[in-house]
């Protein structure tokens, strides 16, 4: 492949900008935008004429090979990100895990399996206990390892939840090193009192998942967390945003200026609960995931908020497990492996649920699903804009074309999907990945060992790069619009 590119003629988009321009790319780098470029004959020309030309989506909350449930979620940093890139994303952030509560052992553990990588990666740490070894541990990643987020749980009772002295413990340690704090946020000891509950009623199959765990668990931890956050005075950030209940929590706290992001994932925009009561146990098991997928109306909820912007981004927690590891929990959803695919869909499902119903612009799709996350984890704008200088991670979007989601097409390495069927407009036709094509018209052309370990610097005091794009978000703030279609 060529080295040098031009993608010609076709509309670029950033988050704040949009224009008729060519895009010049040389050894990875975008060198130039603008209209009628002339180059010479050894550049590879791209026509994109009548097509979009934005940035690459950046996946803000994946886990890849990540041991869980007594297994190990399915896609490697290599399938995970194949899938990714023929879906338009370049960039993700994965959850990294401490190994039996040691955070640096955690961190080596990660950087090894991800050097299998064919595209750009960061990492999360998630935080699963406090002593001062973690609090050192914190300190090192974030000082030497280009970690700025770490993730706490207040979920899975016994295995990764914390208590809230320890949250708070590691709240007042990410503000000491200019960290984000990331929550988990559904009630664990609650959840597990329900569970036992519903198992004990008789409801042993998947659709006791959702009903073990209701909404009202993820609101009154939101509300917690965000409460504790602001008693610490620090950001805080919400992953897998997934009920009304959590969104009046968001949405409420913003309103008071409180510095929370939050963010909503594709199967929370996509899908509503009805999907767990099947008679067939793998039809419904593929959507168990945690926080589990709402009652309808939710979802066009989180869209809504989405759009008027008191969420900021979209993420997936692509966590996939096959047929065979669902079967784990086929007497008993509490062992049903949680998570569920999308690192593949997401870019395509934005678009078809908030451009093509008309609840955003494009400059705003470019936003949520790229532009944000690089502002949000401060590495913008290396990642998250098509301007020179920054990294040529690029798509080509074609409007006009439509394809169906399948689990006999898709890159993951899962033998379900739980998008199967969906027919989408809009394709993203080409990948460009640190200025290589590759994706390009169904063809995956990807190198075991190109991805790059992305790191993230620590933010200053004031939390600066997060404190504008709030300002900035919060002059467009609307009370959420709970208009259920
Ligand atoms: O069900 C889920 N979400 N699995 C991945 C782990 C997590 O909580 O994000
Ligand atoms: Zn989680
Ligand atoms: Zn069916
Ligand atoms: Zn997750």
């Amino acid at each position: 492949t060529s080295s040098k590119i031009l993608v010609k003629g076709g509309t670029v988009v950033n988050a704040d900008y949009q224009q008729n321009a060519d895009v010049y790319i040389e050894d990875g780098i975008i060198k130039l935008v603008a209209p009628n470029l002339k180059v010479a004959d050894d550049v590879r020309i791209i026509d994109a004429a009548g097509k979009f030309v934005m940035p690459g989506g950046i996946d803000p909350h994946t886990h890849l090979e990540m041991p869980f449930m007594g297994t190990e979620s399915a896609d490697s940093f290599f399938t995970g990100q194949a899938a990714a890139l023929a879906g338009g994303t370049t960039m993700h952030i994965d959850f990294a895990l401490p190994i039996d509560g040691d955070l640096a052992a955690g961190y080596d553990i990660w950087a090894k399996k991800a050097k299998k990588s064919c595209m750009d990666y960061g990492f999360h740490m998630a935080v699963t206990a406090w002593n001062d070894k973690v609090a050192k541990d914190m300190e090192i990643l974030v000082k030497e390892k280009g970690i700025n987020s770490f993730k706490f749980f207040l979920a899975y009772k016994g295995y990764f939840m914390v208590t809230d002295g320890e949250f708070l413990q590691g709240l007042r340690k990410c503000k000491e090193l200019g960290a984000l704090p990331l929550v988990h946020a559904e009630n664990g000891d609650a959840v597990a009192e329900g569970q036992t509950r519903i198992f004990e009623q008789g409801i042993t199959g998947p659709e006791g998942h959702p009903l073990s765990r209701p909404s009202v668990l993820e609101g009154e931890a939101t509300g917690r967390a965000i409460k504790l956050a602001h008693f610490v005075n620090t950001p805080l950030y919400v992953v897998h945003v997934m009920s009304i209940d959590a969104l009046d929590e968001i949405s409420r706290a913003r309103a008071q200026g409180i510095r929370v992001v939050g963010e909503p994932i594709a199967s929370g925009l996509a899908l509503n609960d009805s999907v767990h009561w099947h008679s067939d146990f793998q039809a419904a098991a593929k959507y168990v995931m945690s926080p589990p997928i709402r009652p309808a109306g939710h979802d066009k909820a989180l869209q809504a908020a989405l759009a008027n912007g008191v969420l900021q981004l979209v993420g997936t927690d692509h966590c996939p497990f096959t047929s065979e590891q669902k079967a784990a929990g086929k007497h008993d959803f509490r062992k049903i492996p949680n998570g569920l695919n999308g690192i593949e869909e997401r870019m395509h499902l934005v678009w078809d649920l908030m451009v093509n119903s008309g609840k955003i612009s494009v400059k705003d799709y470019v936003r949520i699903t790229s532009t944000a996350c690089a502002q949000i984890y401060n590495i913008y704008p290396q990642k998250g804009a098509v301007l020179p200088g920054s990294d040529a991670d690029i798509i080509i979007l074609n409007p006009n074309r439509t394809t169906t989601i399948s689990a006999k097409t898709h890159h993951t390495t899962i033998d379900t999907n739980v998008y199967e069927g969906w027919t989408i407009k809009g394709n993203i036709e080409v990948t460009i990945s640190q200025g290589k094509v590759v994706w390009d018209n169904g063809q995956l052309n990807v190198e075991k060992g190109a991805g790059r370990y992305i790191p993230m610097p620590p933010f200053g005091p004031l939390f600066d790069g997060l404190e504008k794009l709030d300002a900035a978000r919060l002059r467009s703030y609307n009370p959420v619009d709970r208009t259920i279609v």
